[in-house]
């Protein structure tokens, strides 16, 4: 893996999903990343299984479900029978989450953990071992198009560091405000899976956008360091 392009469809139009996802297919996406949430954890309400389900019928990519809801552990199965290749939680809603990472992975799903932006790294600290990802949030999650929050920066090669020390290569993935101009600085601190929401389907050619925002994130991996 270089680094992998995740399309978020919060920002697609909800009426025109099949279209907006065969866009960024062509664009060269690597996965495609959904958005759940329950109005709980955060402020917003999207979508649940079923439309999940009916997303896996349309797309070629891998479905990387991003669970930004309170229980995960009532709702893992369902999501898995729906399609999921990879399944986040977040660490800030889960007392057990040695139990929810390892539930996730018997289902056949790559398991990934997930921190706010004021959740410390050192939650991950006993879990690293453990996951397929690790999910940093750079906005606070809830709603697409906010901006990058800077120090999220660093989360990244903390986070990195930390995965290294325990010998696990399981990538970094970073989530919000990431656009055209920021992605190489993510992409130098150590992210491998890129999620962008507005950056791609809040512009007149997703397709074009996506091919862009991969074009500059591999050559960031390639290139120094980017400071
Ligand atoms: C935010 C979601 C993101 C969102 C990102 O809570 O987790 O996946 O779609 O959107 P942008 O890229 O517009 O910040
Ligand atoms: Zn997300």
């Amino acid at each position: 893996m270089s680094v992998l392009i995740a399309p978020s469809l919060l920002s697609a139009d909800f009426s025109a999903l099949g279209e907006a996802i065969s866009a960024v297919e062509r664009g060269g996406a690597d996965l495609i990343h959904v958005d759940v949430m329950d109005g709980h954890f955060v402020p917003n309400i999207t979508i649940g299984p079923p439309v999940v389900r009916s997303i896996k019928r349309v797309t070629k990519v891998p479905l990387d479900v991003h669970l930004m809801i309170t229980d995960p552990d009532r709702y893992i199965e369902a999501f898995a029978e729906a399609g999921a290749a990879m399944m986040s939680v977040h660490v800030e809603v889960l007392p057990h989450l040695h139990r929810t990472v390892h539930a996730i992975q018997d289902l056949g799903v790559k398991a990934g953990v997930v921190i706010n932006p004021s959740t410390p790294v050192v939650l991950l600290e006993s879990i690293a071992p453990d996951v397929d990802y690790v999910l940093v949030m750079s906005v606070n999650p809830g709603f697409g198009g906010q901006s990058f929050i800077p120090r999220s920066e660093s989360k990244v090669r903390d986070v990195r560091a930390l995965l290294d020390r325990v010998s696990n290569p399981a990538p970094v993935e970073i989530d919000g405000g990431i656009d055209i101009r920021n992605v190489g600085r993510v992409v130098s601190a150590g992210a491998r899976m890129i999620v962008a929401g507005s950056a791609i389907f809040h512009t007149s050619d997703p397709e074009r956008a996506t091919r862009e925002l991969k074009s500059a994130a591999l050559a960031a991996v390639s290139s120094p360091a980017v400071r």
